[in-house]
């Protein structure tokens, strides 16, 4: 099954040239923003989220009205009709009829293409659960591009949470297929990358390494992603507590890092970069924040010029008696949508992308 529109789910749904000119958009917009400053004029976008958001609900907000569109929402599901029970394709499928375009953020995996299977408009995923985050990918990609001035050989060390945190998993997925990529991987074995990324990688024969002690992969770095451990992706609160501050980008690292490696993270930050680190030159977390608006600029821009690119949503079997063993999945909680495969002997859920055994 095809969607009639040009939805935003996952990059790989898209070829790299697609990715590339978004990116390439994104900076002509910082160079020139006047430029397009009426360039939405009469679209509206919806921001539909679920879970809480800063940067990226009022990036994408920021990014609309600078493109001189308009912008409607919410950004509490409680003031909405969703605290009344409504279901995810109720909700979606009429406040896209109201929108050009609709961004939504939610908790469980897979959320956004269920409601594109039924959405009228295109829609953006700003995150599900713990799955993906293409968006930030663009906004990181952009930081690569215009602060290291490449989106090839790099090598990129990713620290923290890399069990749970949605953006780099879409960050792996994206630059696996660029050339010279080579990930680090800075994690506790509780935290570490999930399995399919890893084989994501390895079909791309993107090199990557596990090293468990930040110290130790410093002087290596062209690029360091701290994350979050995220909390609320944990079962339980000891369990977090057991995890949490498991790294620390301290200013003593820093002394042990490249002069001119960047320091990356997609915010909110909790206790894994000291303040005191704000100040040197290498710390790139805000500029790379502010980038966002740019990309989400050029992506509203992308998606609206070409609202009917059609974008595969379900491509492989309907099984209706497996369940897919994600917990989180939203076909756990959304119960109406088709349980839908790929794969044969191992069946690999179309929403969340877990794998199940069959
Ligand atoms: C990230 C997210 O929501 O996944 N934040 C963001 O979008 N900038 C990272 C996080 O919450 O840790």
């Amino acid at each position: 099954m095809d969607s009639r529109f040009t939805n935003v789910i996952d990059l790989n749904d898209m070829g790299t040239d697609w990715w590339l000119s978004v990116v390439r958009l994104a900076s002509e917009i910082y160079d020139d923003p006047a430029r397009y400053a009426k360039a939405c004029e009469g679209k509206i976008m919806a921001t539909l989220f679920y879970e809480p958001s800063t940067r990226t609900q009022m990036s994408f907000q920021t990014a609309m009205l600078r493109l001189g569109g308009t912008i409607i929402g919410f950004d509490n599901p409680a003031t909405s009709s969703v605290a009344k029970g409504e279901n995810l394709k109720d909700t979606t499928k009429i406040v896209s009829s109201y929108a050009d375009i609709m961004v939504m953020r939610h908790p469980s995996d897979g959320a956004a293409k269920a409601a594109a299977l039924t959405a009228d408009c295109p829609i953006i995923n700003a995150g599900d659960g713990g799955h993906l985050h293409p968006s930030q990918t663009l906004t990181d990609m952009l930081t690569l591009y215009r602060e290291k001035g490449r989106l090839t050989d790099l090598t990129i060390g990713l620290c923290g949470d890399l069990k749970n945190g949605r953006t780099v998993h879409s960050m792996c997925k994206a630059l696996a297929g660029f050339e010279g990529i080579k990930f680090v991987f800075i994690s506790t074995p509780q935290l570490g990358m999930p399995q399919y990324i890893k084989d994501i990688l390895m079909a791309h024969g993107c090199a990557f390494s596990e090293e468990p002690s930040l110290e130790a992969a410093m002087p290596s770095l062209d690029v360091l992603y701290m994350t979050r451990v995220q909390k609320e992706r944990f079962a339980s609160e000891e369990e977090y507590n057991r995890l949490k501050g498991a790294y620390c980008l301290d200013r003593s690292k820093m002394l042990m890092g490249r002069k001119d490696l960047i320091v990356m993270h997609p915010l909110p930050r909790v206790d894994e970069i000291p303040m005191d680190v704000d100040d040197d030159p290498r710390a790139m977390y805000f500029k790379q924040a502010h980038y966002g608006v740019y990309v989400r600029m050029a992506l509203i821009l992308t998606v609206l010029r070409d609202p009917n690119h059609s974008i595969p949503l379900l491509t492989g079997k309907i099984v209706n008696g497996v369940e897919c063993s994600n917990p989180n999945c939203i076909t756990r909680k959304e119960r109406y949508l088709p349980r839908s495969y790929r794969g044969t002997d191992l069946l690999e859920c179309e929403y969340c992308d877990e794998r199940i055994l069959f």
